[in-house]
């Protein structure tokens, strides 16, 4: 099959096509639902959550959507989210402040975690030598010496865990990657990929609830390993504006584009990253720039660019162009498209500047190296678009993927591999920030150099 009849028929599903303008579009299918198989008492899935602010609600709810899954137990340091996890999930299921009080029952399958970045690798690590599958939040690491000793646990354990970056179980970033390996776009060499906010929410400005207190908080419990610092309701709820519990834009957003870029590309990761940027807007305390701009480099032959704006004026929007030498593909909300300039078929000859003499000859030599053409078949011009139908949700698919694992004990699509390749290349933006200078990494081994 040549790109062009991958074009055409696409090896994922697709149902529809219409023609807009000059873009073609493809509505594309859902992956069907299985055929429903009862499943048996004993079968079911008994999933808790540690930590369940926005993302870890998010996740569960999706869990609670996969047949035979079944939410038992929730651990947070917030009484208004463990109050809140018996309205969503009933009043029957077990709610704690003390994670170790889930990972020692035995009825437990398999943990959410939903906590702010500072506690992944702890987390993770206790859940897992308690025998618990794993579900963890982006960014897998808060720092580099959580990788391996996450994916040495994994190993060790024989634990099934997926990390959260759920848009690497989008149909849209699947078939993306399918065309880019087709070779619908030639050779790739730059991927631009931007992740831009202008409003207080999403520069991490989230709301304190009215009742945030040492007596409704854990503080101890959240702060964990991180500097030992007065109860600051601002440092609870707004973690993420400091290095002591996150790592910033980059752990935050760049890592979802990492992510998506290693699947689409099916590499590893960039071996050298520069960045710069600064904090430009929101000078409210916070330890973070909130503009940066990184650019990498890949062993492959191609270059990353990757920015975070969150003063952004013009528009709040995230995706990737993909530039290759016959074309270019962008993925942004739910759709891929690619859009070409035919190649030319010759160089062309710059004669007019001369005087007449010289041009008719200039021109007969031309034309007797490349007579002139007269063509007859069309040229495929303009974009091709792929659409995920309504209601799609990567987030489901990704969850659902765990859990098949859970049950088949089958890899997942995103291994804390996957997980630490990706972190590690969002650290290293933040490495060259700090330091001025260039990053380097080793992507294969996941070393910083
Ligand atoms: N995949 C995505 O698209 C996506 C989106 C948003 C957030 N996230 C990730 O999800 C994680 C949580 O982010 P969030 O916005 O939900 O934060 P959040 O502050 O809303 O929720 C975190 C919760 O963890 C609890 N917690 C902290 N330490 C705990 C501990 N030791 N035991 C039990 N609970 C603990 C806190 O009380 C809090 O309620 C982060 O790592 C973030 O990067 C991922």
């Amino acid at each position: 099959m040549d790109r062009r009849d991958f074009l055409k028929n696409g090896s994922i599903a697709t149902v529809g096509t219409y023609f807009a303008g000059s873009t073609q579009t493809h509505l594309m299918a859902a992956p069907q639902p299985e055929p429903a198989k009862p499943i048996a008492a004993n079968d079911h899935i008994q999933i808790a959550l540690i930590g369940a602010g926005g993302q870890g609600q998010d996740d569960t709810k999706q869990a609670a959507q996969v047949p035979g899954a079944k939410i038992v137990a929730v651990a947070d340091c917030y009484n208004g989210c463990l109050d809140h996890a018996k309205e969503l999930w009933g009043n029957d299921i077990q709610t704690t402040r003390d994670y170790n009080e889930i990972l020692a029952r035995k009825d437990i399958d398999a943990v959410i975690i939903g906590t702010p970045d500072h506690w992944h690798m702890q987390a993770s690590v206790d859940a897992m030598n308690a025998g618990k599958d794993v579900y963890c939040e982006k960014p897998m690491i808060h720092l580099y010496s959580d990788g391996p000793r996450i994916i040495d646990t994994w190993r060790k354990t024989g634990r099934i865990m997926q990390v959260g970056s759920q848009r690497v179980s989008s149909i849209i970033y699947l078939k993306a990657k399918e065309l880019l390996a087709s070779g619908a776009i030639g050779t790739l060499n730059m991927v631009s990929a931007w992740w831009d906010r202008n409003s207080a929410q999403g520069a991490f400005d989230y709301t304190v609830p009215y009742d945030a207190s040492p007596e409704t908080c854990d503080w101890p419990r959240w702060l964990g390993t991180a500097p030992k610092i007065p109860f600051n309701p601002e440092h609870f709820f707004q973690w993420r504006k400091w290095k002591a519990y996150g790592s910033g834009v980059a752990g935050d957003l760049f890592v979802h584009l990492f992510s998506g870029t290693h699947l689409i590309t099916q590499t590893h990761g960039p071996t050298r990253a520069m960045s710069t940027g600064g904090l430009r807007f929101w000078k409210d305390g916070r330890d973070i720039p909130d503009v940066l701009v990184s650019l990498y480099d890949y062993a492959q032959g191609f270059n990353l660019v990757i920015r975070t704006n969150f003063v952004d004026g013009g528009a709040e929007s995230s995706g990737f162009v993909f530039t290759g030498s016959e074309g270019s593909m962008t993925v942004s909300g739910d759709s891929v498209s690619i859009s070409r300039v035919p190649r030319e078929t010759e160089p062309g000859v710059r004669y007019e500047l001369y005087s007449a003499p010289i041009q008719k000859r200039m021109l007969e030599i031309y034309h007797e190296k490349y007579p002139i053409a007269h063509p007859t078949g069309p040229v495929l011009v303009g974009e091709e678009k792929y659409v995920a139908p309504d209601n799609y949700s990567d987030h489901y698919h990704h969850i659902k993927n765990w859990i098949d694992s859970i049950r088949s004990r089958e890899a997942v699509v995103e291994d804390p591999v996957f997980g630490f390749r990706a972190a590690g290349a969002a650290l290293l933006s933040n490495m060259s920030y700090d330091s001025g200078k260039p990053a380097h990494w080793d992507p294969e081994e996941m070393r910083v150099l």
